[in-house]
């Protein structure tokens, strides 16, 4: 396992995910980076850099060039190791797998073999610590990327998958909607993706903000969820002007998914209905972790050829 050791970070972090090739939102997501002035060092995106949308090189090529933290997802897991297919794990002949033919094939040609390399090279999970929380950001699962952990996925599960990884917050993404959980003592977020609305009806997408609560008390976080407003309609364009078939291109106008076929019911109960998702406090556990980060040396362990990675 690719492992990114940031250490500590202070002062607030960015955190979100799914660009898919989304350069709209994308460049509308650092703007709000710069705005908030955090720097790309406390910039995170968990991962599916390229997927649905119409500008996957140049989405690519944008957040290499911005600098950010990026975690793999299953795509560029998937575009990197030029596999057949997206790694979604669709189940054969569902709506989404057929969809996810045509837009891999297309992220497939036009991905370029230098930013392959790039891809290639990511850490499957990136770990930092903040006020003496350890955090971790993941794709989708902890023993697999590719699983889609949702809200009403089972509590007990996360629990025991956070424990696995010694961590008291896991941050995660993939299935492409926002959720953060307190579960007993530890916590799961979801930042939500910023590539493709989150299925409620709103054309608008999700990202994740964390910050100390106050700079009395450094020690405990609000994880707060926000509404990415991009351009839409260029976005949608630029699907056009690939040549890629409509169902996504609707989802970005209307905010409602093509299929919901990976939904569980709670989900699925869920589409259409305007999200709202209340800030969530993150306080350190009881149990001294320090110990867990006495020996943070900055170093990726795995990969060590790619200058995006080492030359942090
Ligand atoms: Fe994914």
């Amino acid at each position: 396992m690719t492992i990114l050791n940031l250490g500590n970070i202070d002062g607030p972090i960015l955190l979100f995910g799914g660009p898919y090739s989304n350069l709209q939102a994308t460049a509308a997501m650092r703007e709000v980076a710069e705005q908030h002035a955090i720097p790309p060092q406390n910039v995170i995106c968990n991962g599916d850099v390229v997927a649905y949308c119409g500008e996957p090189e140049e989405t690519v090529e944008y957040i290499r060039h911005w600098g950010i933290h990026v975690v793999m997802g299953n795509c560029e897991e998937s575009v990197g190791e030029m596999q057949d297919d997206c790694g979604c794990g669709f189940e054969a002949d569902t709506l989404c797998s057929l969809l996810s033919v045509e837009w891999y094939r297309y992220v497939s040609n036009q991905v370029s073999a230098q930013h392959r390399d790039w891809m290639r090279c990511l850490p499957r999970n990136i770990r930092f610590r903040s006020g003496g929380i350890q955090f971790t950001v993941i794709h989708g699962g902890v023993e697999n990327m590719s699983e889609f952990v949702f809200a009403s996925s089972n509590l007990h599960q996360k629990y025991q998958d956070a424990e696995s990884i010694e961590t008291d917050c896991v941050i995660g993404g993939h299935c492409g909607i926002p959720f953060g959980q307190k579960i007993d003592d530890r916590y799961w977020i979801n930042t939500g993706v910023i590539g493709m609305p989150a299925n409620d009806g709103c054309k608008n997408s999700w990202y994740a903000i964390l910050q100390p609560n106050s700079q009395t008390d450094s020690s405990s976080f609000n994880v707060s969820w926000h509404k990415l407003d991009f351009d839409n309609t260029a976005a949608a364009n630029a699907m056009k002007r690939a040549g890629l078939s409509s169902a996504y291109r609707e989802a970005l106008l209307t905010g409602i998914w093509p299929s919901m076929d990976i939904l569980p019911l709670q989900e699925k109960q869920q589409q259409g209905q305007p999200l709202s998702i209340p800030p969530l406090k993150i306080t350190p556990r009881t149990s001294d972790l320090s110990r867990l980060n006495e020996h943070t040396d900055h170093t990726v362990h795995g990969c060590q050829d790619n200058e995006a990675i080492t030359a942090r």
